[in-house]
Formats: structure tokens, C-alpha cells, sequence
């Protein structure tokens, strides 16, 4: 018998994190106003895991794509005790449903052991499969489409034309989605947030069997600790925008041919995801602000134990606004 005492379970103080981004971003919730609720999101993020007793760095900082106010590359987080950790954060995937008050933006943050996570040097974009725990293991995103397809749906014992594949609505995916229309199976397009769309593959409940197409970098990380966490499987390959991106990928001694496997992504089994609605969505609900505080809705998953929990939130902001830095 193994007689290992539980240790502690980062996910769960992670979880504050996350709804603390998402109780200061939906505020924002249809005000185009971008920046100002990843700026919202970001400092909110920060507050929080500056409390929680870690030295995290971190090596996913979303916000270079397009400039936003973000947690940088490099900086350190957290109270500087152990344990020692890589860190990647998303403030708000889907910072344009946010801001537009669409569907399906949520704040993530995600946690394994210091050097265990993938660096994306320039690169803001990767080409993505990702799949469930019966898929898992099978795929090969060099490997022809119909091939992938073929193996999803053995696997799942369900024919080609019942498998369903999230994409992003992307004109670079005009052929991607081409492609899966010819070879049969079902289509589910998403205007943003791949994060989510990735996670929907573990939870069969979601209907969602494979995750498709070039999306964030970042996202892929994140995607990569969820899914390690759920068994299931996430491949990619770097997407170039331009010379310059290539140029600066070679410098750093990266291979751009690379097929980055889930390993790659995250080596460590020892990973900590959370993830908190801001907006409703498919995978979790928003925001409810109820006049006296608000209520939130959060994914929180622990690798080493496979345990998924969903936790709702009560918040109460008469007692919470006297002691918070944020005013909530
Ligand atoms: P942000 O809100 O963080 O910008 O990301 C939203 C998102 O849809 C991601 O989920 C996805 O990976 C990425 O954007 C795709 O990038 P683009 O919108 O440039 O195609």
C-alpha cells in the first residue's frame, strides 16, 4: 500500500486567481473596450498570485499578439517561497466576445514545475489537434487529415460523418474546413477562444471530438497542461507569419519543423489548470453580477490526480471592497 500523505493542490488557490480576472473583466462585458478589461483582468491576476506561496515565472504571458496589457515573459510571481514553478497565463481568452458581449470568454491560468513548459520564442500562432482520452495516443498531426478523422472515429467506435470538429472562424481555415466537409464529419465553428475549445474534447458531454486549425500559441500551452491533466492529447506545429518571426525562431536554435508534442508542451504530469467564465459559454457560465456581489462559474484541474472539479463561486462585495485593492 502507498501511504503518501495529499499534498497541496495549487489548482485550488489558482481558482482565485482566475475568478478575480473575471469578476474585474466582466465588468467590461459588451463595452468595446478591450485594453482597458485585459488591463482589468491582467492587474487583478497579478494582485492574486503575488499572494500565493510560490516562485513562479512566467513563460506564458499572453498579449504580444496585439499588444495588450499582459504579465510579461520573465516575470517573476508569487511570495518567492517554493515551490519553484513555470507559469502561463490568459487573462481573457476571447477579448474580443468580451468586449462585443458574444459568448465563450473565460480567464486561465495554469501551473507545472519550473522548465517543464514550452517556450514559444516569436511565435504567436501554431497549427493544433487536439482530442480526448480514447483518441489520445493516435493521432499524428503530419498524418493526412482523413487519416486523423478515421482515427478519432475508430476510436470512439462512431462513424466519420458522427464525429464533430471545432474550429476557429478563420479565412486561413477556408481549406482546413473544405477538407473536413469533404472527408464527412460535422463542423462546430467558434469566433474565438480555442483554449475551450480544446478542454471540450475531455468532456464527452461537450459533443466536441477534435479541435482543429491554427490558433494562439499561448492557448496551446494552456490547452496542452488541461488536456495532460484529462488524458487527452494536444499535437502542433509552428505556424510562420513572417520572415522576420522565422528569423528570430532560428536564432534562438528552435526547429520550425518540429511536430511539438503534448511533452513538449508541458513535460510534467505534475500540472495545475483553472479557468473561470467571464462570459457564458459552452464550457462554463459568466459573470453574474447580483447587486450585493457576484457569482462565478470555474474549471479546476490537478494532473498528478486527474481530479476535475467545478466550483461556483459566491461573492460578496460589501465585505469584500473594504479589504481589496480591486474595487470589485
Ligand atoms: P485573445 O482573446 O487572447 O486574443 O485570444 C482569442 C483567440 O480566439 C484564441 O482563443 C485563439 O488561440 C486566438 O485568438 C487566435 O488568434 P486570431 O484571433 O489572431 O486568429
Amino acid at each position: 500500500m502507498n501511504t503518501q500523505k495529499p499534498t497541496r493542490n495549487l489548482a485550488l488557490e489558482l481558482v482565485r486567481v482566475t475568478e478575480a480576472a473575471a469578476l474585474a473583466a466582466g465588468r467590461f462585458m459588451g463595452r468595446g473596450q478591450k485594453e482597458a478589461a485585459d488591463k482589468a483582468a491582467v492587474d487583478a491576476m497579478r494582485l492574486v498570485l503575488n499572494s500565493i506561496d510560490m516562485d513562479a515565472v512566467v513563460v506564458i504571458g499572453e498579449g504580444e499578439k496585439d499588444e495588450a496589457p499582459m504579465l510579461f515573459n520573465g516575470e517573476v510571481v508569487g511570495t518567492g517561497k517554493p515551490p519553484l514553478v513555470d507559469l502561463a497565463v490568459d487573462p481573457i481568452d476571447g477579448t474580443r466576445p468580451l468586449a462585443n458581449g458574444f459568448l465563450n470568454s473565460i480567464a486561465t491560468v495554469s501551473i507545472a514545475p519550473r522548465g517543464t513548459m514550452f517556450n514559444p520564442g516569436p511565435f504567436v500562432y501554431m497549427d493544433k489537434i487536439a482530442v480526448g482520452p480514447l483518441a489520445a495516443g493516435k493521432i499524428d498531426i503530419e498524418a493526412p487529415l482523413e487519416d486523423n478523422l478515421k482515427v478519432i472515429a475508430d476510436s470512439e467506435g462512431k462513424h466519420i460523418k458522427d464525429v464533430t470538429v471545432i474550429i476557429l472562424q478563420r479565412p486561413r481555415h477556408e481549406d482546413l474546413i473544405a477538407r473536413v466537409r469533404q472527408i464527412g464529419a460535422r463542423i462546430r465553428l467558434i469566433p474565438d477562444g480555442d483554449v475551450a475549445g480544446a478542454l471540450m474534447t475531455c468532456l464527452p458531454e461537450s459533443g466536441i471530438d477534435a479541435l482543429l486549425g491554427i490558433g494562439g500559441t499561448p492557448e496551446g500551452v494552456l490547452a496542452a497542461c488541461a488536456l495532460r491533466a484529462m488524458g487527452g492529447e494536444i499535437q502542433g506545429k509552428i505556424y510562420i507569419r513572417h520572415e522576420k518571426e522565422k528569423k528570430l525562431g532560428l536564432e534562438m536554435g528552435m526547429n520550425l519543423d518540429q511536430v511539438i508534442t503534448m511533452d513538449d508542451l508541458v513535460s510534467s504530469e505534475d500540472v495545475f489548470f483553472a479557468a473561470t467564465g467571464i462570459t457564458d459559454g459552452e464550457l462554463l457560465s459568466g459573470v453574474r453580477y447580483t447587486g450585493q456581489g457576484a457569482e462565478t462559474h470555474s474549471l479546476v484541474i490537478r494532473g498528478k490526480t486527474g481530479t476535475v472539479r467545478w466550483i461556483d463561486g459566491k461573492h460578496n462585495f460589501d465585505k469584500l471592497n473594504p479589504i481589496s485593492e480591486i474595487e470589485y
